[in-house]
């Protein structure tokens, strides 16, 4: 249960539910992250410090170049993962593998072995970054998910359909009548999680669903309607994929995050890009949240008087669904404003934080000592 305190700094006096002052506080069981992109390479220090500050563990997506689509290349990765962090550092990196059309029930037994990997991930061919290696239909990899679903391997979706005429803005909600209906019907007892809901059609169709799904939902979707990419001019930071929806779709996804329904949970799909790739003429979809994600859910909770279910949100109801314990350790939240950096580093270039410059509502203590 989350706890609120009224004075860390003197008596660290916890009890649920207690209304406060301005001043408000939170101590919650350590937050995870259920999906986002580590990158490799020089920015992969900048960008794991980012995430393993706010939380204990996070699920990392596979989609770098090329994909990881291998338990070895997994295991490699989060090798590198590890020896990004200081050697102090308790953050656990969890593995995805990216799914292609030459996954095979080998592949997927392996994964299950490495005891690292606890999902494959889906890219549609061309719905993102990095998804030239994506699957270009779901019949080629039959055997790997009649794999997956005997072995209790969870399958991410990013759930878009991907045709040329088929609106941006449309292409979620398509994805539940052409691909995830016929794939649950194939395989009903397949372990899902629809990522980075942006509709009002997933929200509803994963609330409402027989069987194991599950959705994450980001900071950006629950803060911001489509209007925000365009507000005074072209916003490149707001640019992610699926795209910023309508404010009925907003709505609802509040709706989803807040109402207490362990089917979601926090996945905030940070996703870095340097600088000059999002102000470009071909700009780079992705939003990079890391530095401030747990801060801005919180705003969203409490504007919706809902601050008592941030916890099973961001704390609970993803470990749940994927097996893990849940964390042993606390963070404190304060309701004290903070300036977003303009930049952050980013091996030798920068990247633009989500809301860079601006002001928010919410500061991440760090962690406290759990009391009982
Ligand atoms: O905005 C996005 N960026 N959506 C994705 O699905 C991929 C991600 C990335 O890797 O940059
Ligand atoms: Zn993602």
């Amino acid at each position: 249960m989350a706890q609120t305190v009224d004075d860390l700094g003197s008596d660290c006096s916890l009890g649920s539910d207690r209304s406060l002052g301005s001043d408000r506080s939170l101590v919650l069981d350590r937050p995870d992250d259920w999906h986002v992109h580590f990158r490799d390479g020089d920015v992969l220090a900048d960008v794991v410090t980012a995430t393993a500050r706010q939380f204990g563990r996070a699920l990392v997506m596979p989609n770098l170049k090329p994909p990881v689509t291998s338990a070895d290349q997994a295991l490699a990765y989060r090798a590198r993962i590890l020896s990004s962090l200081p050697s102090d550092s308790t953050f656990e990196p969890w593995m995805t593998l990216y799914l292609t059309d030459r996954t095979s029930a080998e592949m997927v037994r392996d994964a299950k072995r490495s005891g690292c990997v606890l999902a494959f991930k889906l890219y549609p061919a061309g719905a993102t970054t990095n998804s030239d290696s994506g699957v270009t239909d779901l019949r080629n990899c039959r055997a790997a998910l009649a794999e997956m679903e005997r072995q209790g391997v969870v399958l991410c979706l990013h759930g878009e359909v991907t045709g040329p005429h088929d609106d941006i803005f449309d292409r979620e909600a398509l994805f539940i009548s052409r691909v995830l209906q016929p794939l649950r019907q194939d395989f009903p007892a397949l372990r899902l999680v629809f990522e980075h809901i942006t509709t009002e059609e997933a929200a509803s169709y994963v609330a409402q669903a027989d069987g194991p799904i599950c959705a994450t939902i980001t900071p950006q979707h629950l803060l911001f309607n489509r209007n925000r990419m365009f507000q005074g001019g072209l916003r490149p930071h707001f640019y992610c994929l699926p795209v910023l929806k309508r404010e009925h779709h907003r709505l609802a996804l509040i709706k989803a995050a807040t109402g207490g329904s362990p089917r979601f949970f926090l996945g905030t799909d940070t996703a870095p890009h340097p600088r000059h790739l999002k102000e470009a003429d071909c700009g780079c979809a992705g939003c990079f949240s890391a530095l401030t994600a747990l801060e801005l859910y919180a705003q969203v909770f409490d504007q919706q008087g809902a601050l008592h279910r941030l916890e099973a949100f961001a704390s609970h109801h993803g470990a749940d669904f994927y097996g893990l314990p849940r964390a042993r350790s606390k963070v404190l939240l304060r309701r004290r404003p903070q300036r977003v950096p303009q930049a952050c580093r980013f091996g030798s270039e920068e990247v633009v934080p989500l809301l860079a410059g601006e002001t928010i509502e919410w500061t991440l203590e760090g962690p406290v000592a759990a009391q009982d």
